[in-house]
């Protein structure tokens, strides 16, 4: 799995959040919604798995102190840290990642979980899920649907983003 987590916008974390942006907090209001649909009360604890800058565990910290993200990159998790330095961020494999705690609710966003690519490393990453939960915590998972791309030609081999940082660093976007 190593070569494959690898590209420009992980080794420039600082240029992730204008890549992807997310100007009303779209990801973390999804999961306040998953949160009041899905658990009696608001979780006392977050685990956010594959955090990538932290962005969407600052959000939801706000209600919520106690929370931990981690990530296989070193500079994603210096990002984060630089960003958030409330918040506990820790380089880890989400395959073998143990924190003898448990959290009230686990997040994996943004296709982190997507990186587990044979059943073997599906198994890992499930069993870590399994390992920080305890009876009633909600695991908010984010995969695309395979389903998606069966048939209907949108699946592609490879693909090209153009990221222009001139105009980035024009408009501070
Ligand atoms: C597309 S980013 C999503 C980041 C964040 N969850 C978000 O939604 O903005 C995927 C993240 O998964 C992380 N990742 C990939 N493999 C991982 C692993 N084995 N353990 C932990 N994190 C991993 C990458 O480093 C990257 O930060």
């Amino acid at each position: 799995m190593n070569s494959s987590v690898r590209n420009f916008l992980y080794d420039h974390p600082e240029h992730y959040e204008s890549a992807y942006p997310e100007p009303n907090e779209e990801t973390p209001e999804m999961c306040r919604r998953m949160f009041a649909r899905f658990l009696a009360e608001p979780p006392s604890s977050i685990l956010d798995v594959g955090c990538g800058t932290g962005r969407d565990l600052a959000v939801l910290s706000r209600d919520c102190p106690d929370c931990c993200g981690v990530d296989y990159l070193g500079t994603m998790i210096q990002y984060a840290r630089s960003k958030h330095p409330a918040l506990h961020f820790q380089v880890d494999d989400m395959r073998t990642v143990r924190l003898q705690r448990c959290f009230g609710a686990i997040l994996c966003m943004g296709s982190a979980f997507m990186y587990a690519l044979s059943n073997e490393e599906v198994d890992q990453v499930l069993d870590t899920f399994a390992i920080h939960a305890r009876s009633g915590t909600l695991l908010v998972l984010d995969i695309n649907n395979a389903a998606s791309y069966l048939g209907g030609g949108s699946f592609k081999d490879q693909t090209e983003y153009a990221v222009d940082l001139a105009r980035i660093m024009r408009e501070g976007i």
